[in-house]
């Protein structure tokens, strides 16, 4: 396909939604809300490894000292209701309707460098859509870095399979018993990760790939059905991001949204996500037309302090 990316559209961001199911990156400079979201998390971060400096204190702590540094941090910052005063200011400053726009919660992630740590907390993730996940075709991801970066510690998006099915096997995926189990066991995963994700079957054409660097609480904006990963981090410092997800009821109930050509994962995300202006849940009526199977013994809904 041919990728539109847009910096700092002026479009409004009910155009700008439409262009993104369509496959478009939007790349947004940093802004007082974004730069405020981005304080805040740098401040947690530092405040775990002090006194070392987070973007190299893994090369000054054993592996699983680090892996107790951040275990806690990620429930801490998702958690705290600062951080969703300051999302919710981050969305509006956008142009956000928060009356239709449902969002859930944010996730701290850290990348290290050189392969310390690739499993569990630290997780680089190989080619995946968020939709083999059971998202919504509608979601938005939003991912800001929160210290410098560069084309080795960024995200790739591999283009070439938006509109082209890779083989994979989301059909074995269950959301429900991925937040039943799966997640919970994220800190036990170290030296490796063997947690059932859904990955591509047979080899995808993954370059040229994209992969946008954007400073520090810049936005790189897109659809969750693109494929993407973790470009293995080769800097020798570690990379702390942010994302999260956004979803808007107008696109779930007139159906909009990017086209599904390779996802079929059981249950819904949906669950997930409230309401930006007040935090009402996601009304029921709407999961149900989305919530396709799943294991109702497993965990409806994503708690990430189960973790
Ligand atoms: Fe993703």
């Amino acid at each position: 396909m041919s990728a539109a990316v847009h910096l700092d559209p002026a479009l409004p961001f009910d155009a700008l939604r439409a262009r993104l199911h369509a496959g478009a990156l939007a790349l947004l400079s940093p802004a007082p809300g974004t730069r405020a979201l981005c304080a805040w998390a740098r401040e947690l971060i530092e405040a775990a490894f002090a006194p070392l400096d987070p973007l190299t204190a893994q090369h000054h702590l054993p592996v699983e000292r680090f892996v107790e540094v951040c275990a806690p941090l990620k429930p801490r910052f998702i958690h705290h209701p600062h951080t969703r005063a300051l999302l919710r200011a981050a969305l509006a400053e956008r142009g956000l309707d928060l009356e239709a726009t449902y969002l859930d919660v944010p996730r701290l992630r850290m990348v290290t460098s050189g392969g310390y740590l690739t499993a569990g907390v630290g997780y680089a993730h190989h080619p995946h859509r968020d939709t083999w996940y059971s998202a919504p075709m509608a979601q938005l991801n939003w991912w800001l870095p929160l210290w410098e970066m560069d084309e080795a510690s960024a995200v790739a998006f591999h283009s070439h399979h938006w509109d082209r099915p890779v083989a994979n096997d989301s059909g074995e995926f269950d959301y429900y018993e991925w937040n039943a189990v799966g997640r919970a066991e994220a800190a036990r995963h170290v030296t490796s990760d063997t947690r059932k994700q859904p990955r591509p079957t047979a080899p995808a054409l993954l370059e040229p790939s994209l992969r946008p660097v954007v400073p520090p609480a810049g936005v790189v904006l897109f659809s969750g059905a693109h494929l993407h990963s973790t470009v293995p981090n080769t800097t020798g410092r570690t990379r702390f991001s942010i994302d999260f997800r956004t979803v808007d009821l107008r696109d779930l109930l007139e159906g909009r949204g990017a086209p599904n050509v390779d996802s079929a994962p059981r249950g819904t995300s949906l669950r997930d996500f409230r309401r930006a202006c007040d935090d009402a849940p996601m009304p029921p009526e709407v999961v149900a037309r989305f919530d396709t199977g799943g294991d109702r013994t497993g965990a409806l809904v994503y708690r990430p302090d189960a973790a």
